[in-house]
């Protein structure tokens, strides 16, 4: 009975957010649903499913995806990354947009915050290069949860210290008696939304700017090209996209292509210039 039990969890995952709970790691379930079980009474995953299907329990589902939901960030994850931004992206734009000094960024599946805020430090760093210009970061995730926390914007010693270094830490943000806040400086630049990667994209072409890092990894094909597409079609024509440095985007889409050795990095490629894909036929975001 448990591992049918453990499938139809896996499947309610799939349906809700396209992500993957293969068979190998399904030994996951149980961890990430101990601290429900505790909450609610739970003796095991097959008295979970029997209360999944009572029309009382109808927030339960949503508890239950929320726990397996991958929510793992810190700040400036995968350093190089953010050198590589600093170093070759906000350059680049910079000069493309110099005449409406505007930029647009989106950070989907951005969990709790660090990477908008870690991507606002970028800007913060530089007062005299981005005076007058209007920055808006966008960070998007499925999780209710984790989009809660980075709409609060209260991070513990351990979140604070995992990717910063104590000059940044003291630099930009305050402690205070629940834990430490960014300075106005960073947080007048983030806005935080629930959104789903599989759903129609937030304000098509109009970012500059998109990271969708160790989001895709348990997508399954389809999916994967879905959101591949979707992140395009937000992405400004001569815009970029960041995917996590252990992802690819390529043989998944058409309308990005490396822009450099570093893997993760990709330039947009404007529609009327890519070559046509095949797409698969398209799965249920559920
Ligand atoms: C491992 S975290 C990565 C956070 C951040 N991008 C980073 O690299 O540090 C993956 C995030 O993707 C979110 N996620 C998973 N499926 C999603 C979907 N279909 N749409 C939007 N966000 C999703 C999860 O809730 C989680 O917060």
């Amino acid at each position: 009975m448990s591992e049918i039990s453990e499938r139809i969890v896996a499947d309610l995952l799939f349906a809700r957010t396209g992500q993957q709970l293969t068979e190998a790691r399904r030994w996951r379930i149980q961890t990430a649903l101990a601290g429900l079980f505790r909450e609610r009474g739970i003796a095991n995953i097959d008295q979970l499913v029997c209360m999944l299907a009572e029309p009382r329990e109808s927030g339960l589902a949503q508890d239950v995806v929320e726990a397996l939901l991958n929510n793992e960030t810190y700040f400036f994850r995968d350093r190089l990354m953010f050198d590589l931004l600093a170093r070759e992206v906000l350059p680049d734009l910079a000069a493309k947009r110099a005449d409406t000094k505007r930029l647009a960024i989106w950070s989907a599946g951005c969990s709790t915050g660090q990477e908008a805020l870690s991507l606002a430090m970028l800007f913060a760093d530089q007062p005299e290069r981005w005076a007058g210009w209007k920055v808006d970061i966008l960070g998007t995730d499925i999780s209710g949860k984790a989009v809660a926390a980075a709409r609060r914007g209260v991070y513990s010693q351990f979140e604070i210290q995992r990717g910063l270094g104590v000059t940044q830490m003291l630099r930009w943000f305050d402690e205070g008696a629940h834990g430490w806040t960014p300075h106005a400086e960073l947080s007048r630049r983030v806005r935080f939304d629930r959104r789903n990667v599989l759903d129609e994209p937030p304000h098509p072409g109009r970012f500059d700017l998109v990271l969708c890092r160790n989001v895709l990894l348990y997508f399954e094909r389809a999916n994967r090209m879905r959101a591949f597409d979707h992140l395009a079609r937000a992405t400004a024509d001569d815009g970029w996209l960041m995917i996590g440095a252990g992802e690819t985007a390529s043989g998944q889409t058409t309308a990005f292509a490396p822009a450099c050795d570093t893997s993760g990095l990709y330039r947009r490629i404007a529609p009327d210039t890519a070559p046509q894909p095949a797409w698969p036929e398209r799965a249920s975001a559920g």
